[in-house]
């Protein structure tokens, strides 16, 4: 399929999967795996602009991850803070807005004023949009909007009757982002692992064996593909 024959999604999100596998079939460490998988992050991004998406979602940490040895939860709180810097350069030269999911309170104050001053100076960006999910979990996400809500209930902001889809979502980390069109996990396991479950609603999921490590243009080219074709079958069928 050419490139030009591709449906662009609006919104891809990805679990980035198989960094320590990748790393252990190699015989390094498992840290290995995603110092490199953080060098493809950055490619991704790229390669997502040029074909025309316009947000990418990536999952970076979820709130299970923190029961991995500490010294992988240490490289990976390193290689996240590193990341932002070179993040913020980025989005400057690309007129990138940039945005971190997920629970923040739990991070280290050094890290949580780098996201503070990437988000506040990528705000008015719209040339691309990134999000990274760090220490993420859709359930934990939920459960904040409503603890935040019934506050706001509770002063009478709103009434019952007046809770629909759009309060609900307005009150996620995810308000004003478009859900994803397209969902890509790396690495061959076929699950959500507590990722954007209210936002996944309606999305179209591709798994592939590749190891995140390994994932390059030629292979989201390939999950583009797959996508378009689901859009050719779907229109087929209410044609007929
Ligand atoms: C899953 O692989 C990957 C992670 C838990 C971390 C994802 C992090 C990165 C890709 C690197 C840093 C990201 C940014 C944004 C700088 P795994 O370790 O679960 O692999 P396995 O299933 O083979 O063990």
């Amino acid at each position: 399929m050419e490139v030009s024959e591709l449906k662009i999604p609006t919104h891809v999100s990805i679990i980035m999967d198989g960094n320590g596998r990748w790393a252990k079939k190699r015989g390094m460490p498992r840290t290995f795996g995603h110092k490199k998988g953080a060098e493809v992050v950055m490619d991704i991004c790229q390669d997502a602009d040029d074909l025309g998406i316009r947000y990418l979602t990536i999952y970076a940490f979820s709130t299970e991850n923190w029961s991995r040895p500490s010294a992988e939860v240490r490289t990976l709180m390193l290689l996240f803070g590193k990341y932002l810097k070179i993040c913020y350069n980025k989005a400057m030269e690309n007129n990138m807005r940039v945005r971190i999911i997920g629970d923040k309170s739990a991070l280290s104050p050094q890290l949580q004023e780098s996201i503070r001053v990437l988000e506040r100076d990528t705000e008015k960006f719209d040339g691309f949009h990134l999000q990274i999910a760090i220490n993420y979990g859709s359930r934990d996400e939920m459960l904040r909007a409503m603890r935040a809500m019934m506050e706001d209930y509770k002063e009478g902001k709103f009434a019952a009757d007046e809770l629909d889809e759009a309060r609900f979502s307005s009150y996620l980390d995810t308000a004003d982002i478009p859900d994803p069109d397209l969902m890509i996990r790396t690495s061959g396991e076929q699950r959500l692992s507590n990722y954007l479950m209210w936002q996944h609603a309606y999305s179209e999921f591709y798994f592939t064996d590749t190891a995140w490590p390994d994932f390059n243009k030629e292979e989201l080219v390939k999950a583009l593909e797959a996508y378009t074709r689901r859009d050719r079958r779907y229109g087929k069928i209410t044609e007929e």
